[in-house]
């Protein structure tokens, strides 16, 4: 009788430890918002040099709110991106409204980990290629939306992208002609 009311107990307590773990992991997920159709981009739209994606008629691509969970060393993936006017970033800097050298480290972030605003101008060190660079955030990677004139009819930024000048590039001495896409870790500086 005493065996089986404590077998019961402990029963009692490890489901809820399996319930609480799941919970948690369940919250790091972060699982797309929704889904936007692309449209097709009108002639003379969407830049295709610097690995960009245009948008392709009728293929639907997730949209997200959130970004994985941060951390001291936040896994992500490197992208290269032009700030400067008439590149392929699309409008200004959406934490100060301009445009900004492409040779000074500067990125933009995933919708999630820039956090509505409040990563603007704060710095973050980015790991990669062996190496680490100090970047100022200036701008976001909008997960949330893409495919219009905006973001000049490219896709919407995964949830994981540093997207960096070529200055970030250069600073970890990654050869020319491997800039597009890298996996890094990142951290606030
Ligand atoms: C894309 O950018 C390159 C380099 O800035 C430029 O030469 C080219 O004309 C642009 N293409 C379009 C379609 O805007
Ligand atoms: C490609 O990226 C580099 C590095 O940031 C930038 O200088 C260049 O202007 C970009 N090209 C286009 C067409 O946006
Ligand atoms: C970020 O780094 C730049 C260049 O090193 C520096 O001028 C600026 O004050 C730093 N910003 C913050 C918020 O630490």
């Amino acid at each position: 009788m005493k065996n089986k009311a404590l077998s019961f107990l402990l029963f009692l307590l490890f489901s809820v430890l399996v319930m609480t773990l799941s919970l948690k992991v369940e919250a790091q997920k972060c699982k797309p918002s929704g889904k936007i159709k692309g449209k097709k981009s009108p002639k003379d739209q969407c830049n295709k040099s610097n690995d960009s994606e245009c948008c392709k008629e009728g293929k639907y691509y997730n949209v997200y709110k959130c970004s994985p969970k941060f951390s001291a060393k936040t896994k992500a993936v490197l992208t290269i991106n032009g700030f400067e006017k008439g590149k392929d970033g699309g409008g200004p800097s959406e934490c100060d409204g301009n445009y900004h050298s492409d040779d000074i480290p500067i990125a933009a972030l995933s919708t999630g980990w820039f956090n509505k605003m409040k990563r603007c101008f704060k710095n973050i060190t980015i790991y990669g290629n062996g190496k680490s660079v100090t970047a100022m955030v200036i701008d976001e990677c909008d997960s949330t939306r893409g495919c219009d004139k905006q973001h000049d009819y490219q896709p919407p930024c995964d949830n994981n992208i540093v997207d960096a000048s070529r200055a970030v590039w250069k600073a970890l001495g990654v050869p020319k002609k491997d800039w597009g896409e890298m996996d890094i870790y990142w951290s606030d500086a």
